[in-house]
Protein backbone atom coordinates (compact mmCIF):
# COMPACT_ATOMS: atom_id res chain seq x y z
CA UNK A 1 0.00 0.00 0.00
CA UNK A 2 1.67 3.43 -0.93
CA UNK A 3 1.79 6.25 1.06
CA UNK A 4 0.47 9.93 1.37
CA UNK A 5 -1.44 10.83 -1.34
CA UNK A 6 -0.73 15.49 -1.13
CA UNK A 7 1.09 17.66 -2.65
CA UNK A 8 1.91 18.99 0.85
CA UNK A 9 1.77 16.85 3.69
CA UNK A 10 -0.60 18.31 6.98
CA UNK A 11 -1.54 17.06 9.80
CA UNK A 12 -4.72 15.94 8.92
CA UNK A 13 -3.08 13.71 6.59
CA UNK A 14 -1.87 11.76 9.54
CA UNK A 15 -5.07 11.45 11.29
CA UNK A 16 -6.38 10.07 7.24
CA UNK A 17 -3.55 8.26 6.68
CA UNK A 18 -4.63 6.34 10.29
CA UNK A 19 -8.50 6.07 9.17
CA UNK A 20 -6.96 4.71 5.72
CA UNK A 21 -4.60 2.09 7.11
CA UNK A 22 -1.97 3.26 5.18
CA UNK A 23 1.40 3.42 6.91
CA UNK A 24 3.44 6.57 6.90
CA UNK A 25 7.33 7.06 6.49
CA UNK A 26 9.52 9.34 8.57
CA UNK A 27 13.23 10.30 8.32
CA UNK A 28 15.23 12.70 10.56
CA UNK A 29 16.95 15.09 8.64
CA UNK A 30 19.50 18.09 9.19
CA UNK A 31 20.42 19.48 6.50
CA UNK A 32 19.10 20.99 3.03
CA UNK A 33 20.91 18.16 0.92
CA UNK A 34 19.03 15.31 2.73
CA UNK A 35 15.92 16.72 3.27
CA UNK A 36 15.33 17.66 -0.45
CA UNK A 37 16.66 13.96 -1.11
CA UNK A 38 14.27 12.26 1.23
CA UNK A 39 11.52 14.80 0.48
CA UNK A 40 11.57 14.10 -3.23
CA UNK A 41 12.02 10.22 -2.46
CA UNK A 42 8.55 10.62 -0.96
CA UNK A 43 9.29 10.54 2.45
CA UNK A 44 5.98 11.73 4.71
CA UNK A 45 7.46 13.42 7.47
CA UNK A 46 10.73 14.93 8.44
CA UNK A 47 11.97 15.07 11.76
CA UNK A 48 14.45 17.68 12.96
CA UNK A 49 15.87 15.49 16.21
CA UNK A 50 18.09 16.29 18.76
CA UNK A 51 19.50 13.32 17.85
CA UNK A 52 21.46 15.87 15.60
CA UNK A 53 23.91 16.07 18.86
CA UNK A 54 24.94 12.80 18.14
CA UNK A 55 25.25 11.92 14.66
CA UNK A 56 26.06 15.66 13.50
CA UNK A 57 27.87 17.30 16.24
CA UNK A 58 29.40 14.08 17.52
CA UNK A 59 28.31 14.33 21.10
CA UNK A 60 27.79 10.94 23.33
CA UNK A 61 24.06 12.52 24.42
CA UNK A 62 21.40 14.53 23.16
CA UNK A 63 21.32 16.89 26.19
CA UNK A 64 23.83 19.64 25.30
CA UNK A 65 21.68 20.50 21.73
CA UNK A 66 20.62 24.17 22.41
CA UNK A 67 17.52 25.44 20.62
CA UNK A 68 19.55 27.90 18.70
CA UNK A 69 21.53 24.85 17.31
CA UNK A 70 18.25 23.07 16.33
CA UNK A 71 16.87 26.77 14.65
CA UNK A 72 19.81 26.60 12.57
CA UNK A 73 19.55 22.94 11.19
CA UNK A 74 15.68 22.95 10.72
CA UNK A 75 16.26 26.15 8.95
CA UNK A 76 18.09 24.19 6.31
CA UNK A 77 16.11 21.24 6.14
CA UNK A 78 12.58 23.71 5.42
CA UNK A 79 14.34 25.33 2.49
CA UNK A 80 15.02 22.32 1.04
CA UNK A 81 11.32 20.89 1.89
CA UNK A 82 8.62 20.73 -0.44
CA UNK A 83 6.04 18.04 0.62
CA UNK A 84 7.03 16.29 3.87
CA UNK A 85 5.70 17.59 7.16
CA UNK A 86 8.97 19.20 8.83
CA UNK A 87 8.94 18.32 12.74
CA UNK A 88 11.62 20.12 15.33
CA UNK A 89 12.38 18.42 18.32
CA UNK A 90 12.18 20.63 21.54
CA UNK A 91 15.52 20.23 23.08
CA UNK A 92 16.51 19.48 26.67
CA UNK A 93 15.87 22.36 29.13
CA UNK A 94 13.47 24.48 26.70
CA UNK A 95 10.63 23.14 28.03
CA UNK A 96 10.67 21.55 31.19
CA UNK A 97 10.53 24.41 33.76
CA UNK A 98 7.00 26.09 32.57
CA UNK A 99 4.27 25.37 30.39
CA UNK A 100 5.35 29.09 29.36
CA UNK A 101 8.81 28.04 28.54
CA UNK A 102 7.69 25.31 26.79
CA UNK A 103 5.56 27.94 24.34
CA UNK A 104 7.97 30.32 24.44
CA UNK A 105 10.26 27.95 22.87
CA UNK A 106 7.92 26.60 20.08
CA UNK A 107 7.25 29.74 19.10
CA UNK A 108 10.81 30.35 17.98
CA UNK A 109 11.17 26.91 16.56
CA UNK A 110 7.70 28.08 14.46
CA UNK A 111 8.70 31.16 13.74
CA UNK A 112 12.53 31.21 13.17
CA UNK A 113 12.39 27.99 11.24
CA UNK A 114 9.02 27.82 9.25
CA UNK A 115 8.92 24.12 10.34
CA UNK A 116 5.24 22.56 10.71
CA UNK A 117 5.56 20.82 14.26
CA UNK A 118 7.47 20.46 16.96
CA UNK A 119 7.63 17.06 19.00
CA UNK A 120 8.51 16.81 22.86
CA UNK A 121 9.40 13.88 24.73
CA UNK A 122 7.49 12.78 27.92
CA UNK A 123 3.69 11.13 28.62
CA UNK A 124 1.59 11.51 31.28
CA UNK A 125 3.95 14.65 32.90
CA UNK A 126 4.40 16.82 30.12
CA UNK A 127 0.51 16.63 28.56
CA UNK A 128 -0.31 19.81 30.30
CA UNK A 129 2.60 21.41 28.38
CA UNK A 130 1.43 19.94 24.91
CA UNK A 131 -2.11 20.94 26.11
CA UNK A 132 -0.51 24.86 26.30
CA UNK A 133 1.50 24.02 23.08
CA UNK A 134 -1.48 22.92 20.93
CA UNK A 135 -3.74 26.05 22.65
CA UNK A 136 -1.05 28.12 20.73
CA UNK A 137 -1.73 26.84 17.47
CA UNK A 138 1.10 24.34 16.81
CA UNK A 139 0.95 21.43 16.06
CA UNK A 140 2.59 18.47 18.42
CA UNK A 141 4.18 15.16 18.42
CA UNK A 142 4.80 13.36 21.47
CA UNK A 143 7.57 10.84 22.55
CA UNK A 144 6.81 8.47 24.92
CA UNK A 145 8.67 4.72 25.91
CA UNK A 146 12.75 5.34 25.94
CA UNK A 147 12.92 8.73 25.84
CA UNK A 148 16.97 10.07 24.93
CA UNK A 149 16.77 13.13 27.11
CA UNK A 150 15.50 11.03 30.30
CA UNK A 151 17.94 8.51 29.49
CA UNK A 152 20.12 9.15 33.13
CA UNK A 153 16.99 8.67 35.59
CA UNK A 154 15.78 5.76 32.92
CA UNK A 155 19.12 3.86 33.47
CA UNK A 156 20.64 4.19 30.00
CA UNK A 157 19.55 2.90 26.17
CA UNK A 158 16.64 0.26 27.68
CA UNK A 159 13.59 -0.89 26.41
CA UNK A 160 10.45 0.25 27.91
CA UNK A 161 6.86 -0.70 28.68
CA UNK A 162 8.07 -4.31 29.80
CA UNK A 163 5.19 -5.88 31.77
CA UNK A 164 5.06 -4.05 34.85
CA UNK A 165 5.66 -0.23 33.35
CA UNK A 166 3.13 -1.75 30.32
CA UNK A 167 0.60 0.87 32.23
CA UNK A 168 2.75 3.49 32.36
CA UNK A 169 2.88 3.02 28.40
CA UNK A 170 -0.87 3.25 28.08
CA UNK A 171 -1.05 6.14 30.37
CA UNK A 172 1.50 7.95 29.03
CA UNK A 173 0.37 7.94 25.47
CA UNK A 174 -3.58 8.56 26.68
CA UNK A 175 -2.40 11.64 27.89
CA UNK A 176 -0.27 12.78 24.85
CA UNK A 177 -3.58 12.11 22.86
CA UNK A 178 -6.07 13.96 25.01
CA UNK A 179 -3.67 16.53 25.05
CA UNK A 180 -3.97 17.95 21.81
CA UNK A 181 -0.97 15.73 20.12
CA UNK A 182 -1.56 14.59 16.55
CA UNK A 183 0.91 12.16 16.50
CA UNK A 184 3.37 10.08 18.92
CA UNK A 185 6.79 8.46 18.65
CA UNK A 186 7.02 5.23 20.35
CA UNK A 187 10.88 4.60 20.76
CA UNK A 188 12.16 0.92 22.33
CA UNK A 189 8.67 -0.48 23.43
CA UNK A 190 8.05 -4.54 23.15
CA UNK A 191 6.33 -4.67 19.49
CA UNK A 192 3.15 -5.92 21.15
CA UNK A 193 2.62 -3.18 23.51
CA UNK A 194 3.23 -0.93 20.54
CA UNK A 195 0.19 -2.54 19.15
CA UNK A 196 -1.95 -2.51 21.73
CA UNK A 197 -1.25 1.17 22.01
CA UNK A 198 -1.42 1.60 18.51
CA UNK A 199 -4.90 0.20 18.33
CA UNK A 200 -6.13 2.07 20.92
CA UNK A 201 -5.60 5.62 20.08
CA UNK A 202 -6.80 7.96 17.30
CA UNK A 203 -3.77 9.54 16.81
CA UNK A 204 -0.84 8.12 14.79
CA UNK A 205 2.05 6.18 15.98
CA UNK A 206 5.51 6.46 14.55
CA UNK A 207 7.77 3.14 15.98
CA UNK A 208 11.60 3.18 16.46
CA UNK A 209 12.13 0.11 18.09
CA UNK A 210 8.70 -0.78 18.20
CA UNK A 211 7.65 -3.40 15.68
CA UNK A 212 5.47 -3.67 13.07
CA UNK A 213 2.07 -2.55 14.50
CA UNK A 214 2.47 0.89 14.51
CA UNK A 215 0.95 3.30 11.98
CA UNK A 216 4.55 4.85 10.63
CA UNK A 217 8.17 4.06 11.38
CA UNK A 218 10.80 6.62 11.75
CA UNK A 219 14.79 6.51 12.05
CA UNK A 220 17.82 8.29 11.81
CA UNK A 221 18.86 8.31 8.70
CA UNK A 222 22.75 8.41 9.43
CA UNK A 223 21.82 4.53 10.85
CA UNK A 224 19.34 3.68 8.21
CA UNK A 225 21.94 4.61 5.56
CA UNK A 226 25.00 3.56 6.71
CA UNK A 227 26.77 6.73 6.91
CA UNK A 228 27.78 5.96 10.87
CA UNK A 229 29.72 2.84 10.48
CA UNK A 230 30.09 2.74 14.34
CA UNK A 231 27.77 0.71 16.29
CA UNK A 232 24.02 0.93 15.75
CA UNK A 233 20.72 -0.23 17.62
CA UNK A 234 19.42 -3.47 16.71
CA UNK A 235 16.49 -1.81 15.47
CA UNK A 236 17.57 -0.30 12.84
CA UNK A 237 17.71 -1.85 9.03
CA UNK A 238 20.68 -0.46 7.10
CA UNK A 239 19.63 0.48 3.39
CA UNK A 240 22.80 1.70 2.30
CA UNK A 241 26.37 1.58 2.99
CA UNK A 242 27.31 5.75 2.64
CA UNK A 243 29.80 5.22 5.17
CA UNK A 244 32.09 2.90 3.14
CA UNK A 245 30.86 4.84 0.01
CA UNK A 246 32.27 7.79 1.48
CA UNK A 247 35.69 6.32 2.38
CA UNK A 248 36.20 4.70 -0.79
CA UNK A 249 35.77 8.04 -3.00
CA UNK A 250 37.75 9.73 -0.36
CA UNK A 251 40.46 7.24 -0.66
CA UNK A 252 40.27 7.71 -4.50
CA UNK A 253 40.08 11.74 -4.18
CA UNK A 254 43.21 10.88 -2.38
CA UNK A 255 45.12 8.80 -4.72
CA UNK A 256 44.15 10.85 -7.66
CA UNK A 257 45.72 14.10 -6.39
CA UNK A 258 48.81 11.86 -4.68
CA UNK A 259 49.31 10.80 -8.21
CA UNK A 260 49.16 14.38 -10.09
CA UNK A 261 46.06 12.71 -11.91
CA UNK A 262 43.53 15.43 -10.22
CA UNK A 263 42.28 17.89 -11.68
CA UNK A 264 42.72 16.67 -15.56
CA UNK A 265 42.37 18.80 -18.09
CA UNK A 266 38.57 18.63 -17.81
CA UNK A 267 38.62 20.04 -14.68
CA UNK A 268 41.00 23.33 -15.68
CA UNK A 269 40.36 26.29 -17.29
O1 LIG B 1 15.95 12.89 17.87
C1 LIG B 1 15.52 11.96 17.16
O2 LIG B 1 16.08 11.62 16.11
C2 LIG B 1 14.33 11.24 17.60
C3 LIG B 1 14.00 9.98 16.92
C4 LIG B 1 14.88 8.91 17.42
C5 LIG B 1 12.58 9.64 17.04
O3 LIG B 1 13.70 11.66 18.52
Amino acid sequence: MSGIDAKKIRTRHFREAKVNGQKVSVLTSYDALSARIFDEAGVDMLLVGDSAANVVLGRDTTLSITLDEMIVLAKAVTIATKRALVVVDLPFGTYEVSPNQAVESAIRIMRETGAAAVKIEGGVEIAQTIRRIVDAGIPVVGHIGYTPQSEHSLGGHVVQGRDASSGKLIADARAVEQAGAFAVVLEMVPAEAAREVTEDLSITTIGIGAGNGTDGQVLVWQDAFGLNRGKKPRFVREYATLGDSLHDAAQAYIADIHAGTFPGEAESF
